[in-house]
């Protein structure tokens, strides 16, 4: 096929690709062509333990495949260990040019059992490990004027679950990092977008999760991936989207703003106001979905400014 996505002569980092969505994305962009760093710690789904034989086995499994691919057995939830894993891919490969922000760990409990360590420890491999790892490919991504992140968020963090209060906090803000990357990056040539995937994996089967088994059939993480592909490659003109992806589906996921109630001076907006207007308020038939900070400024408080200016 002519069209072919190829990613022939990219070099793209893969963290916790030893298993499940990870170990199917890098699959995938080897496949296509591209060079791999195999990340992965090795961990249990809660974050204990290591296990370097399951970074190692993707990279076999990429190499029986005719592919490229090195390991990496840093943890990404620290400055030092990202900065090993860009590493890895500049002594092997020369250079990154994609960032699938993956490695994941879950602790699922009511919100009350949440300890302080669960919070730390969900925040350090998945928000702190994306900031991490994005930070040290970054300043190699600007030199050369290019670049590629999917940074991977949860329905978990979108949308919640009542059991999975550090996990969701974690994932939410992965999408605020994902955000503040593609705003940084666009001039350099640099994309970021966030993929909220549905797979099949340890974490995805795992306790309190509710699950048929004929579902598992239909999200596999095979099915994720090609999306993976797509965000990672040239002809890829997306930045700053989250795409909700699973089961042979792809979606647009925004962040609504809904046109609201505007108060005739900002002085008329009291709390009986409010619950006057309250239908108005949260009225999201007519949406938004600013692409920056900049952007919903100008949007929500731009008509007030301007009234002020009149005034
Ligand atoms: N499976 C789903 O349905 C689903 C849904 C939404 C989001 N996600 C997200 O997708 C990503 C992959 O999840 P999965 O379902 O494949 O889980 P998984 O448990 O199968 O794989 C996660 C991998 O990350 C590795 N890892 C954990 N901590 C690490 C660290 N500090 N450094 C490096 N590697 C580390 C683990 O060893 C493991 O191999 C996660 O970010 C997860 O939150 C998954």
């Amino acid at each position: 096929m002519s069209n072919q996505i190829r990613l022939d002569n990219r070099v793209a980092i893969v963290t916790g690709a030893g298993r499940g969505l990870g170990r199917a994305h890098a699959l995938a962009l080897a496949a296509r062509g591209a060079r791999v760093v195999v990340n992965d710690l090795g961990t249990e789904l809660d974050g204990a333990g290591a296990d370097s034989t399951v970074a190692d086995a993707v990279v076999e499994e990429i190499r029986q495949a005719g592919g490229a691919a090195v390991a990496n057995h840093d943890t990404v939830a620290t400055a030092e260990g990202a900065r090993g894993i860009v590493k890895t891919a500049l002594d092997a490969f020369g250079t990154v040019d994609i960032v699938v922000n993956n490695a994941g760990i879950i602790r699922k409990k009511p919100f009350l059992e949440h300890t302080a360590d669960d919070l730390a420890a969900l925040v350090a491999v998945h928000q702190a490990g994306s900031f991490f790892v994005s930070q040290a490919a970054f300043a190699v991504m600007k030199d050369k004027g290019y670049g590629r992140f999917i940074f991977t968020t949860s329905v978990g963090g979108l949308r919640a679950n009542p059991n999975v209060a550090a996990y969701g906090s974690a994932k939410a803000g992965i999408v605020g990092l994902a955000y503040t990357v593609a705003l940084a990056g666009a001039p350099y040539g640099i994309a970021a977008n966030v993929i909220s995937p549905y797979g099949a994996t340890r974490m995805g089967n795992a306790p309190l999760t509710p699950s048929d088994p004929g579902r598992a059939n239909i999200v596999r993480s095979e099915f994720v991936s090609p999306v993976v592909v797509y965000l990672a490659s040239e002809q890829c003109k997306l930045n700053h989207e989250i795409l909700t992806v699973g089961g042979g589906a792809v979606a647009r996921t925004v962040i609504a703003l809904g046109p609201g109630w505007r108060a005739p001076t900002p002085e008329q907006l009291t709390p009986e106001a409010v619950h006057e207007h309250l239908d108005a308020i949260m009225d999201v038939a007519r949406f938004s979905n600013p692409l920056s900070s900049d952007d919903e400024g100008a949007l929500f408080l731009g008509p007030a400014i301007a009234a002020a200016q009149r005034r």
